[in-house]
């Protein structure tokens, strides 16, 4: 276990992203720790790991044997030091936990080598779902589980991840794509950089519901065995006629799949 210093913090916007992501760690081992999945001493991976915050809290508060974090961008592990020594102070990171880059549709991993899959806010912007969730399947052991967040839904009220500009929710469906990208390329108060970025990203989102999720693990040859939504009251506007009330109010969803 690494050494602790005096927790300074980075202040700002980015110490609560930091915290968020460190402690959204805490719910993955809530979830599996009353699942009867294990964590302590396992091989875990983390799919679609970003900056790879929430794995280092898994590290840190699970104890797995080893956490490999994939992403299809390479983790900037000085800057991870860098926060989680101001946040944390956390001076080295923990000789279990490594990054590897992979590809779209392909995690470079031999066959069933982990015992557990992690993936957290990744899988609305996976470009082929199926595709990776099978890739997810191979690299399980047999009696492995996934453990899947997926927050926000494209339906839902934040489905655009445009809340910074849209905090009122659902502009996917009252303003046009026009509208939208007039609002963030206007936005003086914001990096532009930024705003590019998030109009990108909301660009590539790929629109999948619940029930989509729900077909495509089993098509790749996985159990769902529990089911945690993630849901809250809201103003539904009439844009929004027609759309299945279902996909309107899932915000999200937390669940844990085995090999079926
Ligand atoms: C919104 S970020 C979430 C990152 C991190 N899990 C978090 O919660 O901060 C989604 C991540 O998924 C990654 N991603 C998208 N498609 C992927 C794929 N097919 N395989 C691996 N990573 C993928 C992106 O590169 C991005 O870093």
């Amino acid at each position: 276990m690494p050494a602790k210093l005096p927790s300074t913090g980075l202040g700002n916007e980015r110490s609560e992203w930091f915290r968020g992501h460190f402690d959204a760690a805490q719910e993955v081992l809530d979830l599996c720790a009353s699942s009867g999945v294990p964590v302590t001493g396992k091989r875990l991976a983390d799919i679609g790991c970003g900056d790879g915050i929430i794995d280092l809290g898994l590290v840190i508060k699970g104890s797995p044997a080893e956490l490999v974090g994939y992403d299809l961008n390479p983790v900037d592990t000085d800057k991870l030091l860098a926060e989680a020594k101001a946040e944390e102070g956390i001076t080295e990171l923990p000789g279990e936990l490594t990054f590897v880059q992979s590809q779209p549709e392909r995690i470079p991993a031999e066959d069933e080598s982990f015992d557990l899959v992690v993936t957290w806010s990744a899988f609305e912007h996976v470009a082929d779902p199926e595709a990776l969730l099978r890739e997810i399947r191979r690299v399980l052991s047999a009696d492995g589980a996934l453990f899947l967040q997926l927050w926000p839904f494209y339906n839902s009220e934040h489905g655009t991840h445009l809340w910074e500009w849209f905090p009122d929710g659902f502009a996917q469906f009252t303003h046009s794509d026009a509208e939208i990208t007039e609002r963030i390329e206007s936005d003086q108060a914001s990096d532009p950089g930024w705003g590019a970025m998030m109009l990108s990203e909301y660009r590539a989102l790929n629109r999948i519901t619940l029930d989509d999720l729900g077909v495509a693990i089993e098509r790749a040859g996985l159990r769902v065995v529990r089911l945690k939504l993630i849901t809250n009251d809201c103003f539904i506007p009439a844009s929004a006629a027609g759309t299945p009330l279902s996909t309107l109010a899932i915000g999200g969803v937390q669940l844990l799949a085995v090999p079926a």
